[in-house]
């Protein structure tokens, strides 16, 4: 396998035709501070994290996913995966160059296999950030990112190998065959996931909080705010990590979760569970179960971003 050369997740973007309505959401009812505001574009940080920003909105005429960006160590791991993408025939948008986003950096980016604009950066300034502290319902960063696709098999090839991502676990289920994917990037069980799905869309973006009671306190004001629900409270065996779900204004699910398992990756052994089982998909029990319904809310829209770059 190539040498792995992206370090970690760094933030979603997403464009709304409801850019207004958006941003209340993500600041006021989902925690995250907008950092910085231009007209028609917010990044929005989270508390605990060193990330210039978690989620960029864009106002566009199209709901869409503008991109996913992971970070890289150096320089020179920004060229040497430009490089070995380019020798992969991979279709680039733009070269390696400093990057105009805050936080400045050095980064490029490229289509994935579905036509997913993603960005790969480094020496990007960190932002000032503080510790949660307790009881403080709010994310402390974004934890990961899952992608539906309609080939999640070549997706998954895709990330593995060009990318030098690592198979965590797998759902499968006795009927419908292999669900979900977990892939990981560092220690983390799952930085993303590529779930089955009838179309190319952002399947979820997920938080992380700061222990048990800040996730069920966070999950407790959605709840109380009339946020729709669609899966959770309860903790997941591939991760080991606890989840709630809940549709963001436009239709895209937002993950609270805390106590994602951390891997010796030496000694690993990927899973492949029983997506039918219900202790696989709540170990506590107390979610509503897994079915038709609730997996078809995250399928989300067909994304109308697919090989088409974004704007900024
Ligand atoms: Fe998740």
């Amino acid at each position: 396998m190539n040498e792995r050369l992206i370090t970690h997740l760094r933030h979603v973007d997403l464009a709304v035709p409801d850019y207004d309505k958006q941003l209340e959401f993500y600041t006021t009812m989902w925690g995250l501070e907008p950092e910085t505001s231009e007209d028609g574009i917010a990044f929005l940080a989270a508390a605990g994290s060193p990330e210039q920003y978690s989620v960029r909105l864009r106002r566009a005429q199209e709901k869409r996913l503008d991109l996913i960006a992971f970070g890289a160590a150096t320089p020179d791991d920004v060229d040497a995966l430009a490089e070995r993408l380019l020798a992969d025939s991979v279709q680039l948008v733009t070269r390696p160059d400093r990057l105009q986003t805050p936080g400045g950096g050095y980064g490029f980016r490229f289509f994935d296999n579905d036509g997913r604009t993603v960005e790969v950066s480094t020496g990007v300034a960190a932002r000032r950030h503080r510790r949660v502290e307790e009881g403080e319902s709010v994310p402390v960063k974004l934890s990961h990112v899952v992608l539906n696709s309609p080939n999640p098999e070549a997706t998954v090839d895709f990330y593995r190998k060009h990318l030098s991502f690592a198979l965590s676990d797998t759902l499968r289920h006795p009927a419908m065959g292999e669900m979900m994917w977990f892939l990981r990037t560092n220690r983390i069980h799952h930085s993303i996931a590529i779930a089955r799905g009838p179309h190319v869309a952002l399947h979820h973006a997920s938080f992380e909080m700061r222990g048990i009671d800040e996730y069920m306190r966070g999950t407790g004001r959605l709840l109380r705010g009339g946020v729709e629900k669609v899966w959770g409270p309860g903790r997941h065996m591939a991760g080991n990590n606890t989840f709630s779900y809940f549709l963001d204004p436009h239709g895209n699910t937002v993950e609270y979760t805390t106590e994602l398992e951390c891997l010796d990756e030496d000694s690993w052994h990927p899973h492949i569970y029983d997506f039918s089982d219900p202790t696989v998909t709540d170990q506590w029990g107390t979610a509503n179960p897994m079915e038709e319904f609730v997996a078809r809310k995250s399928f989300n829209d067909p994304d109308r971003g697919c090989f088409v770059a974004p704007p900024v």
